[in-house]
C-alpha cells in the first residue's frame, strides 16, 4: 500500500488598495521597479482568500479562481510567480491554488493587489520560507506591483527604490489612524480594454510622464503630510490632481488609452459640486471608468445615496481602511 504524501496547505487573507498617488510605468517592467513611489489605503471590506498547497503528486501547478480552473494567461502568471518562491525554497513541488474574492470580480477594483499580495503570503509558508514584511511586500510586487502596497497595514506606501532590494512598501499610518471610506462607484463592471501591464509599457510613450514623474516627490510629501495631520481639504486636493496626471499619461500614450465614460464625468462633476457645497469627498480614478470616491466616515451614507442617484451608476460598495495581509490559523 502507497501512502499519498501529506499534502502541506497554507491560507491568507489580503485586501485590495486603492492608490492615492497612483503607479504607473516601469523603470524595470521584469521586476516591476516603478517610475515613481506610490501612496494607498488598503480596502477592509474587500478580501481575496487564496490556499496554497503543495502536492508531490501534481505534475505541473493548477490554478483555480472563484471555483473555476483556470487555464492560460491567467495559470501562467501564478506559476512564473511561484517559480520565484520554489526558486527561493529550493523546492520543485507544484502548487494548488485556490483563490477568492469576496467582491464582485469584474466590478472595476483591481483584485490583482489583494490576489498576489495573498499569494506571496500563502505561498511562502506553504513553500517553508519565513520572510519579514519587506521581503513580502518585495515577492509580491513581482506579481503585480500594487500587490506591495497591500501586504502592510492600513496607509502604505512603496517606495520606488533602485533595485529589487529596496523597492517594497511599508505602512506609513495604521488602518485605525484615520476613518476614511471608499466609496466605490461602479459605472461599467466589464471586462477593460488595456490591462495595467500594457499600460505601464505605454507610459514612456506620453510626453507628460516625465513630468509627472518629476513632480511625484512633492506629491507624495503632501500626501503623506496630509495622512498624517488627518487634513481632508489636503489630500483632495492631492489625490484628485494625481489621478488627473495619471489619466493625462493615458489620454497622451502611443496608442492612446481612454478608460472614462460619460458618467464617469458625471461623478467627477457632482463630488466637485458637492464640496463646494462643504461636504468632504474627492474622486480618484484607477485604470478604469469606476470613481473611487474618498471622505470621511461620517459623510460616507450621505455620499453613497447621492451617488447612487446618478444616471449611469450601476452599484456602489463602500468600504473603510483595511488591515495587513495575513494567514489563517485553524
Ligand atoms: O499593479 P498594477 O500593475 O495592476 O498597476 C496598478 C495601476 C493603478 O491601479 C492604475 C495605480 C496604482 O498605483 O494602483
Amino acid at each position: 500500500m502507497f501512502q499519498k504524501a501529506s499534502v502541506s496547505s497554507f491560507t491568507a487573507i489580503a485586501h485590495p488598495n486603492i492608490a492615492f498617488i497612483k503607479y504607473w510605468g516601469n523603470r524595470d517592467d521584469a521586476l516591476r521597479l516603478p517610475a515613481n513611489g506610490s501612496i494607498s489605503m488598503n480596502l477592509a471590506e474587500l478580501t481575496t482568500q487564496t490556499s496554497v498547497s503543495l502536492d508531490p503528486d501534481l505534475q505541473r501547478d493548477k490554478l483555480v479562481l472563484n471555483g473555476q480552473p483556470e487555464q492560460g494567461a491567467a495559470l501562467t502568471r501564478v506559476s512564473t510567480f511561484l517559480e520565484l518562491v520554489r526558486n527561493a525554497a529550493g523546492s520543485r513541488s507544484f502548487a494548488l491554488v485556490e483563490s477568492r474574492n469576496d467582491f464582485p470580480t469584474g466590478a472595476g477594483i483591481a483584485s490583482s493587489a489583494s490576489a498576489f499580495a495573498a499569494l506571496a503570503l500563502a505561498a511562502s509558508a506553504a513553500y517553508g520560507l519565513e520572510l519579514s514584511e519587506k521581503d513580502l511586500s518585495r515577492l509580491a510586487r513581482r506579481g503585480s506591483g500594487s500587490a506591495c502596497r497591500s501586504v502592510p497595514d492600513g496607509f502604505t506606501e512603496w517606495q520606488a527604490g533602485t533595485s529589487d532590494q529596496d523597492s517594497f512598501a511599508t505602512s506609513i499610518a495604521p488602518a485605525d489612524h484615520w476613518q476614511l471610506m471608499d466609496v466605490i462607484t461602479v459605472i461599467h463592471s466589464g471586462e477593460k480594454k488595456a490591462g495595467s501591464t500594457e499600460g505601464h509599457h505605454l507610459a514612456a510613450t506620453s510626453p507628460v510622464q516625465a513630468a509627472r514623474v518629476a513632480d511625484a516627490p512633492r506629491r507624495l510629501d503632501d500626501c503623506r503630510q496630509a495622512i498624517f495631520a488627518k487634513d481632508f481639504e489636503r489630500l483632495a486636493f492631492v489625490i484628485e490632481q494625481d489621478s488627473n496626471l495619471l489619466h493625462a499619461i493615458m489620454m497622451t500614450s502611443h496608442p492612446a488609452l481612454y478608460y472614462w465614460r460619460g458618467a464617469t464625468m458625471e461623478v467627477i462633476n457632482s463630488v466637485r459640486g458637492w464640496r463646494e457645497q462643504g461636504i468632504p469627498c474627492a474622486f480618484t480614478i484607477d485604470a478604469g471608468p469606476n470613481v473611487h470616491v474618498v471622505c470621511p466616515a461620517d459623510t460616507a451614507e450621505r455620499v453613497e445615496n447621492q451617488l447612487r442617484e446618478i444616471p449611469g451608476v450601476e452599484s456602489v460598495l463602500v468600504s473603510g481602511v483595511g488591515g495587513a495581509a495575513r494567514l489563517l490559523v485553524d
